[in-house]
């Protein structure tokens, strides 16, 4: 009988114990920061008075709030928008009772040259910008009682960057507490060393952090849980831990017809560790966790789960447009889904460590990662970059950074390094072999690889060192046919290509392709207003057209795919143009997230949906002879007609990517019906626009949370009496957000607009801009007015908040 009472009470217990959900608390530490741009020692000191400084939430980039300046140390590389030094501070208070807790704070970017301080005293200080770091507080808090951090960023030594990088804590602030025994930061790795269909293998270090003074015996307690939160495996195991250490333990588990993760599919388990004191759960970590397997071959590319599979990528840097380096889920969330719906499925993380926004949603939405280090070693590119922390920062950045990125499935490659300079000396052996060891002492589930421009072996030091899994080539697309010769037996990707040149909705009447310029300093001619032509037809000297190079890698089969440069302009880098080009012409779609034309190309090879784009607007001058293109797919043919009369029918021939009329212009509708065995599959018209008379406001969303983060991207433009677009339209559009949001950034997308991202008004370019706005906590409906001012009427629209 007391066996059975016993026996009932512990299952009663243990299911008890099994219920509680959180031990570790992760709170958002955001909120409530002072900033002031300047140096200002002083401010570490407890006492200091910061009653003058600005109130604001993080992330924040001071840079992108700063006007262009031509004399900026910054220069064009970084866009003309300044940097400098800047200090933050935030007074907070700690509850009394986490007194036996650890407390550790944790920045996910600080752009750059950071140190930290906690009532006074220096926590340390972090050089690089991109990486992830944080800081065990405990031993310096007072609870119950007010403390205060003070943040020096340090962005001054310029120029630093070959792009924009934005200064400041310009990603997301967790304060983590936890029990004296928890899992470690980046604690978890967790690896399938057998995956298929049937069943597959789960390999679980965990490392336990005991910060206690005494000894401890503890459970360890794993749990695999599918994307339905169900519970589909579970291991526990009793373990012991010695005082004030850290040590590595290990569960492998078993699951039965796993769901695979893919770019199509990407199925997410999480795995949930849970440790226990006694009975108490004294911690909780969640790890995702995905079951796939990939391989790079030397003559069949790369294949996905078995599934042969080209590899769609494009390469990002990490700027969210108007916003500056700034970084927010939704303005990620918004990119990558732009970059899905285009048919892409990889990211190559150009070239630094993104955020873990941006690597949690790879994994949800089915992303191959290229994750990429550094895009200098030793030896430099610009004065003040990298190269002057490599010796003292190097190994644990990179190990920090694997450690921090290594349990994402979407994650297939760690590059070292792009371009590297190294690759042509000799140091370069050295230096290559040295983190290929640094990253394989951590992964090895992974090929290291490395962005390389040399193909000629005796030329290529990092090639030399026998130390890359997998070759990474940029540029020189008219080389690769003779690579399976010359790299015999080697695995080899096109790590980036292209850099072509496009302004959204410019177009020049060309029969050529050309690069602009033709080779290094030599003069071109360009446009008078800083545009490039939005026709496929402009490239750099180094680069391709898109469609030059996709022809190339699409009849390769031994090249795994491409990544091209770049999914989106970015701030910076604005070839060919000097001054006030100020942003990036090489984007599929523009800094404001407006595709160009030739997204539609991709969308047309690389996605399943139905294609019909024809390009350029129809607003000419009267029997101006004009291009017409259309990309299309999944038809035979596609038919033109100019307000009803049939310009003829046209097919793709060989390796065609598009068709093109020359078509004198006369206004009217221009029509394009594609067919397939004669039954029409898609029809697209593009009107000449009349005068402009409409602003009208597209919303992405139809509502938002009032949590002072969410965003909503309103699409500006202009139409006719009709509702066609009036493709020329500049119009100064002026904004009034009330209500529940605040205006937080507009864009035109052109790349030489010298105008303010943080304005109340932007102007049109060619017919479009957009404005971002961003909750303010407010539970009240959002509603933007925009304006023009000369006589076309005010357009608004509302949304919701909840
Ligand atoms: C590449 C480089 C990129 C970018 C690009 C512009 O060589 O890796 O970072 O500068 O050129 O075309």
């Amino acid at each position: 009988m007391v066996k059975k009472i016993t026996l009932a009470f512990a299952i009663l217990f243990s299911t008890a114990i099994m219920a509680q959900k959180q031990a570790r608390i992760v709170e958002d530490f955001n909120k409530n920061w002072n900033f002031k741009l300047g140096d200002y020692p002083e401010a570490v000191n407890t006492n200091y008075n910061s009653a003058d400084w600005r109130a604001l939430q993080l992330p924040h980039d001071w840079s992108i709030e700063l006007p262009f300046d031509k004399d900026a140390k910054t220069k064009q590389a970084q866009g003309f928008l300044p940097a400098g030094k800047g200090w933050y501070r935030k007074v907070f208070t700690i509850p009394a009772n986490w007194k036996n807790k650890t407390i550790s704070i944790e920045f996910d970017g600080i752009f750059k040259n950071s140190e930290v301080f906690i009532n006074g005293k220096s926590l340390g200080m972090r050089p690089n910008g991109y990486i992830s770091f944080g800081y065990d507080l405990t031993q310096y808090l007072n609870f119950g009682k007010q403390n205060i951090i003070a943040v020096k960023v340090d962005n001054d030594a310029q120029p630093n960057s070959r792009w924009y990088t934005g200064s400041g804590i310009y990603r997301n602030v967790r304060l983590v507490a936890s029990e004296k025994l928890h899992v470690g930061k980046w604690g978890t790795f967790v690896t399938t060393p057998e995956v298929s269909t049937e069943k597959s293998k789960v390999n679980i270090e965990v490392t336990i952090d005991n910060d206690n003074a005494s000894s401890k015996e503890f459970k360890l307690v794993t749990s695999i849980v599918n994307a339905e939160n169900k519970e589909v495996a579970n291991f526990t195991s009793t373990e012991k831990i010695g005082a004030k250490t850290s040590e590595k333990k290990v569960h492998n588990l078993e699951l039965k017809q796993p769901k695979l993760w893919n770019t199509e599919n990407p199925y997410l388990y999480k795995v949930i560790t849970k440790v226990y004191e006694k009975s108490k759960l004294v911690d909780n970590y969640d790890t995702p966790l995905g079951f796939r397997y990939f391989n790079f071959d030397a003559e069949k590319g790369f294949s996905l789960n078995g599934v042969p599979t080209k590899i769609y990528g494009v390469c990002l840097h990490h700027d969210n447009g108007a916003l500056g380096a700034v970084e927010n889920i939704h303005a990620v969330r918004r990119k990558l889904t732009l970059m899905k719906e285009m048919g892409a499925n990889a990211i190559r993380m150009s070239h630094n460590p993104h955020s873990l926004e941006m690597m949690q949603l790879c994994d949800e939405m089915g992303f191959i990662v290229q994750d990429e280090a550094f895009d200098v070693w030793k030896k430099k590119k610009v004065t003040n970059d990298y190269h002057k922390d490599w010796d003292a920062w190097h190994k644990q950045d990179l190990e920090d950074f694997i450690k921090r990125d290594r349990n994402h499935p979407s994650v297939m490659m760690w590059s070292i390094g792009n371009e590297i300079r190294e690759q042509f000396d000799s140091t370069g052996i050295a230096i290559t072999r040295e983190l290929a060891k640094i990253v394989k002492s951590l992964d090895t589930t992974r090929p290291v690889t490395s962005a390389l421009t040399e193909n000629v072996i005796e030329k290529n030091f990092i090639y030399q060192s026998g130390a890359l899994d997998l070759l990474g080539f940029n540029y020189k697309h008219e080389d690769y046919k003779d690579f399976p010769t010359k790299f015999k037996g080697q695995k080899i990707l096109a790590s980036e290509s292209v850099s072509a040149l496009e302004t959204r909705g410019h177009y020049d009447q060309s029969e050529v392709i050309k690069a602009w310029p033709t080779k290094h300093g030599a003069p071109f001619d360009g446009n008078a207003d800083w545009t490039v032509s939005a026709y496929d037809q402009v490239k750099s000297y180094w680069g391709a057209t898109h469609e030059e190079n996709w022809k190339t890698i699409k009849s390769q089969d031994f090249m795994a795919g491409t990544f091209i440069w770049t999914g989106f302009d970015y701030i910076g880098e604005p070839d060919p143009y000097p001054y006030p080009a100020r942003s990036s012409y090489f984007g599929i779609v523009d800094l404001a997230g407006l595709p160009k034309d030739v997204y539609y190309m991709y969308q047309s090879e690389w996605s399943k949906k139905d294609v019909l784009h024809i390009l350029p607007h129809w607003n000419w001058k009267k029997d101006q002879e004009i291009n017409v293109w259309a990309y299309y797919n999944n038809a035979d043919e596609v038919e033109l007609f100019l307000n009803g009369k049939s310009l003829g029918t046209k097919a793709k021939q060989n390796d065609d990517l598009h068709i093109s009329w020359k078509v004198k212009f006369e206004p009217g509708i221009l029509k394009a019906v594609s067919r397939k065995n004669g039954k029409v599959v898609l029809e697209k018209e593009i009107h000449t626009a009349g005068e402009a008379s409409k602003i009208d406001l597209k919303a992405d969303k139809t509502t938002i949370k009032n949590d002072t983060y969410d965003l909503i991207y309103v699409t500006v433009s202009m139409k006719d009496k009709d509702g066609s677009l009036v493709p020329n339209a500049m119009d100064l559009i002026n904004f009034e957000v009330s209500g529940g949001g605040k205006l937080v950034g507009v864009d035109n997308g052109y790349q030489a607009n010298l105008d303010s991202f943080k304005a109340n008004s932007c102007k049109l370019f060619n017919g479009k801009c957009i404005a971002i706005i961003q909750s303010n906590g407010k539970k009240e409906n959002i509603v933007l007015k925009a304006t023009t001012g000369n006589g076309i009427p005010v357009s608004s629209i509302q949304i919701n908040v909840n």
